[in-house]
């Protein structure tokens, strides 16, 4: 589904991405791990067009990436969350999800000539985001705004949103860093109820034990290169992935 080749990106004299190449099969859960400023939020970044790489290529089902604008990304199927939340916060949880609709009524024309039409589609879309947000726990909260929410709380309404796009291939960057084993345990639920749906995940995160437990495969990146690829139990033992992350702070 996803295929990235030789993707390279410096920043000055810091070489964020090298020679980085892995694949991403449909209906995968995919964990892409490695020491703090391995680059994994970089590729992300590249991915969805937010930065544009020295050299490289990335094809997302057939289709080259790179070049292309982040909401010409976003309309092919691949959505993400980002690393430090973005929701906005004096809107209320339902409104949160309502902007990552596409919605008709944002064109003047069909506001003037199709109003039943408009009216109807957004009740639908009203109603679709509130049972995406059902699926996180967060139904009741609907009309809240998403700044009284606690952290983790917002982290679930962060994965609702994405899936408001209706994408295909969701990006999560670090769903659990943060937060608290109850949260953490009910968005690993959520996150295998989307395989079981269908989606492909390729998330990054430093809890191990979240990676071994949900990833069908992890990718492990190092100064910006793939060193390893495996299951999580392959990974675990690979000699290199013990050496990159010796003397930091993470049991695998
Ligand atoms: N916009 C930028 N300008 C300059 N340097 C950057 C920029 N973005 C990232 N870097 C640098 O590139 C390297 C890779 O950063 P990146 O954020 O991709 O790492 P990461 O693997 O996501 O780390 P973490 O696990 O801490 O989130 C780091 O050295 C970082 O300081
Ligand atoms: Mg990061």
């Amino acid at each position: 589904m996803l295929h990235i080749k030789n993707l390279n990106k410096h920043f000055g004299g810091i070489k964020a991405v090298k020679d980085c190449s892995f694949e991403v099969k449909e209906n995968e859960i995919v964990a892409l791990i490695g020491p703090n400023g391995a680059g994994k939020t970089t590729v992300f970044n590249l991915l969805t067009g937010f930065i544009k790489p020295d050299k490289g290529h990335v094809h997302y089902k057939g289709t080259p990436l790179l070049g292309v604008k982040p909401y010409k990304i976003s309309n092919l199927g691949i959505t993400r969350t980002f690393q430090l939340i973005k929701l906005l916060p004096k809107l209320t949880l339902v409104e949160n999800l309502l902007i990552a609709k596409q919605q008709s009524g944002e064109h003047l024309l069909n506001i003037m000539f199709k109003p039943k039409y408009i009216k109807h589609e957004e009740k639908e879309n009203r109603n679709h985001c509130v049972e995406l947000l059902d699926l996180v726990g967060l139904k009741d909260k609907r009309n809240h705004y998403a700044k009284n929410l606690s952290y983790g709380q917002q982290k679930l309404v962060e994965i609702a949103r994405i899936l408001a796009t209706d994408a295909d291939l969701l990006l999560l960057d670090e769903p659990v860093a943060g937060v608290n084993p109850v949260m953490r345990a009910k968005i690993k639920n959520i996150l295998k109820k989307l395989k079981e749906q269908g989606k492909t995940i390729l998330f990054i995160e430093h809890d191990m034990k979240f990676v071994m437990d949900i990833a069908d495969r992890v990718v492990v990146l190092d100064y910006g290169t793939e060193i390893a690829t495996g299951t999580p139990k392959q990974i675990q033992k690979n000699p290199r992935v013990l050496q990159a992350y010796l003397g930091k702070k993470v049991k695998l």
